[in-house]
């Protein structure tokens, strides 16, 4: 995938013409309907910019970082179910709106998934998070689990899975199998990703037809150490150490 060229589209708002809005390479196009990519507003492609610059700090990669996962996980809310719930508006007049149903949880992938943990605090409140350890072997890139703690009944709850990158697939599967293992559905996890590869997004996509994915972009495709390209590096050292 590699060889293909990235997709590089006008990106500005729409009251100007194509002709006047820079460029930028856009998310990889992607064919299954279970995956959801985030619009991609010239907002989002400077945050994506300001992080992919091997050039920025912690503190910024932390606080562009956090951004883009803001808005991915307010559109992972979307795919929750709601009902129907009419209010009455102070002024006496009622308004036909919705409320959120069932219960959720989230689920980070250590370490680099923990980043996430926050941007799903902020929008849900005492929100319980479980947690999963685990590791890629820096030399195979096969993932090894090494701890697991779910809340005990995760299997009556909507999952979100939190890892904001996706290169092979084989640590989210990895999870995936845990979470299944312990009696959640898979077309009640959401995995939310920050970037995604097209190889992992299609061993995802194939193994787990019903799980839905939200991601903010799909790149161009893997490196020989199964890096994602152009990717942005190592995002738990980028996040926690570097
Ligand atoms: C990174 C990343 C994912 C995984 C993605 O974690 O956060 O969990 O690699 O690669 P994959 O799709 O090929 O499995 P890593 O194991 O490097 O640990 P970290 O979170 O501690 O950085
Ligand atoms: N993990 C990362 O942090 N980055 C990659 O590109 C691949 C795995």
């Amino acid at each position: 995938s590699l060889d293909k060229p990235p997709t590089v589209s006008p990106v500005g708002p729409d009251y100007r013409s194509e002709s006047q809005k820079p460029t930028a390479t856009v998310s990889t196009p992607v064919e299954f309907d279970t995956v959801t990519v985030l619009p991609q507003t010239p907002q989002l492609i400077a945050l994506l910019t300001m992080i992919r610059d091997k050039n920025t700090d912690r503190g910024d990669f932390i606080f562009y970082s956090n951004r883009i996962i803001r808005l991915l996980v307010e559109e992972g809310l979307n795919h929750l179910p709601t009902v129907e719930n009419t209010v009455t508006t102070p002024v006496g007049r009622v308004y036909d709106g919705l409320s959120f149903q069932g219960k959720i949880c989230g689920v980070s992938i250590m370490r680099a998934g923990e980043a996430m943990e926050q941007g799903l605090r902020d929008c849900c409140r005492s929100v319980r998070i479980g947690k999963i350890l685990i590791q890629r072997d820096e030399e195979t890139a096969q993932p090894k689990l090494f701890y697991d703690k779910l809340p005990e009944d995760i299997a009556e709850r909507w999952v979100l899975l939190l890892d904001p990158m996706f290169a092979t697939g084989g640590s989210a599967i990895m999870a995936v199998e845990v979470l299944k293992s312990r009696g959640v559905p898979e077309d009640r996890i959401l995995f939310i990703n920050l970037i995604a590869s097209p190889e992992g997004i299609k061993n995802f996509a194939t193994k787990f037809p019903k799980l839905r994915v939200v991601t903010a972009f799909v790149d161009q495709g893997l490196d020989e150490k199964n890096y994602i390209c152009p990717g942005l590096g190592d995002f738990g050292d980028r996040y926690y150490t570097r």
